[in-house]
């Protein structure tokens, strides 16, 4: 088992990545069985294809080295590491730009979603990010790939690449890439936002009082749920009884992920009750969950040069990993390697 996954490193990270993405991480790299593997990077080439400020994205990318590894992920288990200083992604992106199609690409719901109304204006970059994405994984000879709902269909085009090369450049006995496989817990497919239930958690919306940040006090904690959007109605005891509730469907799936507990359990037990006892009782958890890891995220901080010392040996073993994928791809499209 190869497991493969990143993030971007772009501003603080909440709940929806942790409970969606990060603890599912840990949890692959602490199941993982003899001969297996895991590498998790900061996709710093993928944050460059939105409007950003060169300052914030590499004290960004520090911050979120820490809080990963606050998170649980142990750079002596796992390989951590940054994509800029793995230059193999983005040769390998061109290499695959030959064979991603532009009918692929244009059906991309992330990129409708972040180029909006100003398509023209959208960077190449946002266009051909599934492509960067699809490099990441292939390079590693990837089986498996923990995301979030919302990056599925980025995974089924790094598929449909992997495919489409092996097919056109490889012999059926020697394939060049392997095909991964998405993997996501489900009942932290998709958290949503605490403002409205119908978009997703995201450090990009502009109310912070939407998420909750893994760095967030616990009174500040305390606030969100407080005042996150809900309905007048009591909790139902089944959870049938959410349909067209998003909200309050929201709520009580993050409390589940939480505490452990399907959403039927945790309604047999709030089920009739209002939000009034529900809120108090989540926020209790939440701050459980998150106040180790902000203790530690903030120790590491401080240590500078150990940050810098993680990134740069994760660095240089996943270099090592990525050279023989990299060198085959080339081979196998003709280009002449010397
Ligand atoms: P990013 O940085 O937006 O998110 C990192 C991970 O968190 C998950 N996630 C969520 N899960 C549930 N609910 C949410 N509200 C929520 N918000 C985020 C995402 O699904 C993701 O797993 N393109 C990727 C980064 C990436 C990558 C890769 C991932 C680049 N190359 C290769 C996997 C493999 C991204 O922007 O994720």
């Amino acid at each position: 088992m190869r497991i493969v996954s990143g993030i971007q490193p772009t501003g603080n990270l909440h709940l929806g990545n942790y409970l969606g993405a990060i603890r599912n991480w840990v949890r692959m790299q602490d199941e993982l069985a003899e001969g297996g593997e895991c590498l998790f990077f900061l996709a710093d080439l993928h944050a460059i294809s939105m409007p950003h400020e060169p300052a914030a994205l590499h004290r960004a990318t520090l911050e979120m080295v820490a809080a990963l590894v606050a998170c649980g992920i142990d750079p002596d288990r796992s390989v951590l590491f940054n994509q800029a200083q793995v230059p193999a992604h983005a040769e390998l992106q061109w290499l695959l730009n030959g064979t991603a199609r532009m009918g692929w690409l244009n059906r991309m719901t992330q990129f409708k979603d972040k180029s909006r109304k100003n398509r023209e204006g959208a960077s190449a970059a946002l266009f051909t990010y599934p492509v960067l994405q699809a490099a990441d994984v292939l390079l590693y000879q990837t089986t498996h790939v923990p995301v979030g709902e919302d990056q599925k269909q980025h995974l089924e085009l790094a598929r449909d690449v992997a495919q489409k090369f092996n097919n056109d450049f490889a012999s059926e006995d020697a394939p060049v890439f392997t095909l991964p496989e998405p993997i996501t817990p489900p009942e932290a497919a998709r958290i949503m936002s605490l403002r409205d239930g119908s978009r997703k958690m995201s450090k990009s919306d502009p109310s912070d009082m939407a998420r909750i940040n893994l760095t967030d006090d616990a009174d500040t904690i305390v606030k969100k749920i407080k005042k996150a959007k809900t309905d007048p109605e009591p909790l139902p005891s089944e959870a049938a009884g959410l349909a067209e509730r998003p909200e309050a469907q929201n709520l009580v799936a993050i409390y589940g992920a939480l505490s452990g507990e399907t959403v039927d359990a945790v309604l047999a037990r709030f089920g009739g009750q209002g939000f009034g006892a529900f809120k108090p009782a989540l926020a209790e958890l939440m701050v459980e969950a998150i106040a180790p890891i902000t203790a530690r995220f903030r120790s590491l901080l401080e240590d500078r040069e150990a940050l810098d010392a993680i990134l740069a040996r994760g660095a240089a073993r996943a270099r090592e990993r990525a050279a023989p994928t990299l060198e085959a791809a080339y081979r196998a499209l003709g280009l002449v390697r010397g």
